[in-house]
């Protein structure tokens, strides 16, 4: 039997086929660990009914279920099946079959179970020994999972695929991930294995390699000799939610800043890759290769990190990050975090790149902006010209996902006066097609064997070694945590970082 569905071969050129629409996932078994977890039911259910509406998921596709909490068969059934409000006729007929498994991660009956489910489902129903095993555990159970999966013979590849997709975060610091990698790697080795970022999955995040490699305009001016610096704010209006107990041992730099905001920079700063689907990952892990890995003393001067406290956001008064469920009255765990990170590489060197992202903030959003150099004289004598800002291109990554460009007009009138002025494109008015959550484009590229948007383990080695030296720093007590009111935008120290350097954050 093939050991490839044969579809993930038309996909050498990562740019051939972003829609995905003509992409179907071949039959297959899906195992879910940690089946009846909040990801499971928000996020990886409803993109597989989504997936099976519009026909990408193969009948065959078999999904089993696998969790501690008591369970049984129908049960599972049911929760896929109500997990979208009107479910296909494609997607109830593969919930009809779903299978779910009760058990410890750390006892080996809950493996072979799952052994004779899958050599059931196959030898019964599908015909074909692919596998693509989902890691939607709390992170601790990964190595678990992993291992056993491997024990038990279920990472051969001999009769089919045998695919591992981890989700966030791999590791804790550089030491656990590695720790994580060689674990996984025991049984699966790296071409197995597909870790999911789903900032990756994000049309817009996407976008950044179209505006950037599919015209002709913005790549001679992409590099030090035009931009002055780069913004990233990833800010969320929402808390910990439910979260309290998971985001205690995190914090904004692990859960954010570590995996989204890097891969984001890595695709805005990367070289322009080659043609097949490996060369992406190639120039993403250049750029994290030459970002500068900070010493104690930079770290004291370009970071800051911070709590909120009791607020405001949209209208309604939210208490304190230390009131939060599940989070200590004492915690030091940032709710906030700033940073000015470098990249010393030829088309970078000296550009600064401000990175900041925080929960309780006025308003969710997520933008790249690229603030241009002035311009070197200004021939407008008597106007107000010298007050112009400078020249952005804005990313707007969500949720008004589109492209601004930032520059300088003409008031009309007798008087020579500028003003700054803003060309929009906006996705929602450009494109009628709704956009896909990105997990339904991830699940999708690993049923069909596209590694392309997943991180491989050396970027996340690299990441994590750009990180470590600030996660070190703060086990000094004398490490400051400033404070922000829930509903701003943040503490006075993040707008001193940048101020000490003649800029301000939010371009637009
Ligand atoms: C997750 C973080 O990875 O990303 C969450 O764990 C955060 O804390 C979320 O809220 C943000 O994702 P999005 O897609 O809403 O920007």
């Amino acid at each position: 039997m093939s050991t490839d569905l044969g579809m993930g071969e038309a996909l050498e050129n990562p740019f051939a086929e972003l829609d995905g629409s003509t992409r179907h996932s071949g039959p297959l078994a899906l195992v879910i660990f940690g089946a009846s977890g909040d990801l499971t039911a928000r996020k990886l259910l409803p993109a597989l009914a989504h997936l099976a509406a519009r026909r990408a998921l193969d009948p065959a596709v078999n999904i089993v279920g696998v969790a501690r909490t008591e369970m049984g068969d129908e049960d599972f059934r049911k929760l896929a099946r109500d997990c979208v409000p009107s479910p296909s006729p494609a997607w109830e007929t593969i919930c009809a079959r779903g299978r779910y498994i009760q058990g410890d991660y750390g006892h080996p009956d809950t493996f072979s179970k799952l052994k004779d489910v899958l050599a059931q489902l196959e030898t019964e129903q599908t015909g074909s020994g692919n596998r693509l095993y989902y890691l939607a555990t709390i992170p601790e159970m990964f190595p678990v999972v992993a291992e056993a999966l491997g024990e038990h013979g279920l990472a051969s590849e001999e009769h089919g695929f045998a695919r591992l997709v981890i989700e966030k975060p791999f590791g804790r610091d550089l030491q656990s991930a590695e720790q994580l990698d060689a674990s996984v790697h025991k049984y699966f080795s790296e071409s197995q294995v597909y870790r999911i970022d789903h900032y990756m999955g994000k049309e817009t995040v996407q976008n950044v390699l179209a505006l950037r490699f599919a015209n002709a305009i913005f790549e001679p001016i992409w590099n030090r000799r035009y931009v002055d610096h780069v913004q990233v704010t990833v800010a969320e209006s929402l808390g910990v939610e439910h979260r309290g107990g998971f985001y205690e041992t995190a914090g904004a730099l692990r859960d954010i800043v570590q995996n989204h905001v890097m891969q984001v920079l890595t695709l805005t700063l990367m070289e322009p890759p080659g043609g097949d689907a490996e060369s992406i990952r190639d120039e993403k892990m250049k750029v994290l290769r030459s970002m500068e890995i900070p010493t104690p003393a930079q770290v004291a001067t370009s970071v800051v990190r911070a709590q909120y406290d009791r607020g405001w956001v949209g209208g309604k008064e939210v208490p304190g990050y230390r009131e939060e469920e599940g989070v200590s009255p004492q915690s030091k765990t940032e709710t906030f975090f700033a940073m000015k990170l470098l990249v010393d590489n030829w088309r970078w060197s000296g550009v600064p790149l401000y990175v900041r992202t925080g929960k309780r903030l006025p308003r969710r959003f997520t933008e790249v902006a690229m603030q241009f150099q002035r311009v070197p004289h200004l021939p407008f004598v008597g106007s107000n010209a010298s007050q112009l800002g400078a020249n952005a291109l804005v990313l707007r990554i969500q949720p008004d996902e589109g492209i601004t460009l930032r520059f300088g007009a003409k008031v009309p009138g007798q008087e020579f006066r500028l003003r700054t002025v803003s060309m929009d494109f906006s996705y929602g008015g450009a494109f009628l097609e709704e956009t896909p959550d990105a997990y339904e484009r991830l699940l999708l590229d690993a049923m069909v064997g596209d590694p392309t948007l997943f991180i491989r383990s050396d970027e996340v080695r690299h990441a994590w070694q750009v990180v470590d030296p600030v996660l070190e720093s703060y086990a000094d007590p004398a490490f400051p945590l400033a404070r922000y009111v829930a509903g701003t935008w943040g503490p006075p120290e993040a707008e001193a970082l940048l101020r000490s350097e003649g800029r301000i954050w939010g371009i637009l």
